[in-house]
C-alpha cells in the first residue's frame, strides 16, 4: 500500500505544538493531572513536520513515542509549560495549544513526602494557574509576538439544555482571543485516550470546518489544512 502523498504546504513555517497533560505537584511523589494522552498533539506535530514545517514540540508527560522530525522540549507543570511556550512562541509562525493545561495547582508544595497520620488530612487548597493561551494573545496584542503569529486553541466541551457545544466553543474562542479553536464534543464519550477523534474548527472570522470522526492523524491533517489556508494570506 502506497502512503498518500503529502503536500509540502508548510515548508519553511515554524510550528509550535504543545501536548499532553500538565502535572501539578503536591509533594515529590504526588500530583494532580488529567486524562490527556497527548496522542492528538503528537499527530499534529508529526504531520506538520511531514508537510515541511520546522516543529517544536512541548511535551507534558506523554507516554507515546516522540513525533518524528520535531525538536522536543519536555515540561511537567503548567508554569513550566508557560515559560517554554512564551519564549518559543517568539520564533513561531503557528502555535497549536493541544495540551490539557491544569487550571489549578496545589497552593502549597511540600518538599518532603506528606505523611499519613491517624487524623483525616486537610483539604487541598488550590491556586489558579496562568492561562498560557490567553497570555500568548496578550503578548501578540502588546507586540511581544509578531502580529502574524497564528494562534490555535483546543477545547473539549459538552452541551447542556441551554447551549450547544458550538455555542460554548464560540464563546470560548471570543474569550481567549485566538484565531482558531478546535472543538471536540465530549458528550458521547472521551476523545482523551482513544485513537479516533472528530471535531469542528472555528475561526475568529466566523468560519466553521467540520472534521468527521477518523484517526487522530486524519484530524491533524484536516486541522493543518485549515492552518495552511490561513497562512496563505500571511507572508512567510
Ligand atoms: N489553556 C491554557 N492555559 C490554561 C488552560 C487552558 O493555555 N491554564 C489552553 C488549552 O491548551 C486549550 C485552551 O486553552 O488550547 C482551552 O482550554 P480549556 O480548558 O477548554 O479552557 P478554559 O479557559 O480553561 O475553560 P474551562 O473552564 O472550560 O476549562
Ligand atoms: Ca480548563
Amino acid at each position: 500500500q502506497r502512503p498518500e502523498a503529502l503536500p509540502a504546504d508548510l515548508t519553511g513555517r515554524r510550528v509550535l505544538v504543545t501536548a499532553g497533560g500538565t502535572r501539578e505537584a503536591l509533594d515529590p511523589v504526588r500530583f494532580l493531572t488529567n486524562r490527556s494522552s497527548g496522542k492528538q498533539g503528537v499527530a499534529i506535530a508529526r504531520v506538520a513536520a511531514a508537510r515541511g514545517a520546522e516543529v517544536t514540540f512541548v511535551a507534558a508527560n506523554i507516554h507515546a513515542p516522540d513525533p518524528a522530525g520535531s525538536r522536543v522540549i519536555r515540561v511537567e507543570s503548567a508554569r513550566q509549560m508557560q515559560e517554554v511556550v512564551t519564549a518559543e512562541a517568539k520564533e513561531a509562525d503557528v502555535v497549536v495549544m493541544a495540551a490539557a493545561v491544569s487550571d489549578f495547582r496545589p497552593s502549597n508544595y511540600s518538599g518532603a513526602k506528606i505523611k499519613k497520620t491517624d487524623a483525616d488530612p486537610d483539604i487541598v487548597a488550590l491556586t489558579k494557574n496562568p492561562d498560557i493561551l490567553a497570555g500568548l494573545v496578550r503578548d501578540r496584542t502588546a507586540g511581544a509576538l509578531r502580529a502574524s503569529t497564528l494562534i490555535t486553541g483546543f477545547a473539549a466541551e459538552t452541551g447542556d439544555d441551554k447551549h450547544t457545544v458550538i455555542d460554548y466553543a464560540r464563546a470560548k474562542l471570543e474569550r481567549k482571543g485566538c484565531d482558531l479553536l478546535l472543538v471536540n464534543s465530549v458528550a458521547a464519550g472521551g476523545a482523551f485516550e482513544g485513537d479516533t477523534n472528530a471535531g469542528v474548527v472555528l475561526g475568529s472570522d466566523g468560519t466553521e470546518v467540520t472534521i468527521a470522526d477518523g484517526s487522530k492523524t486524519a484530524l491533524a491533517a484536516r486541522l493543518l489544512d485549515v492552518i495552511a489556508g490561513k497562512l496563505r494570506d500571511r507572508a512567510p
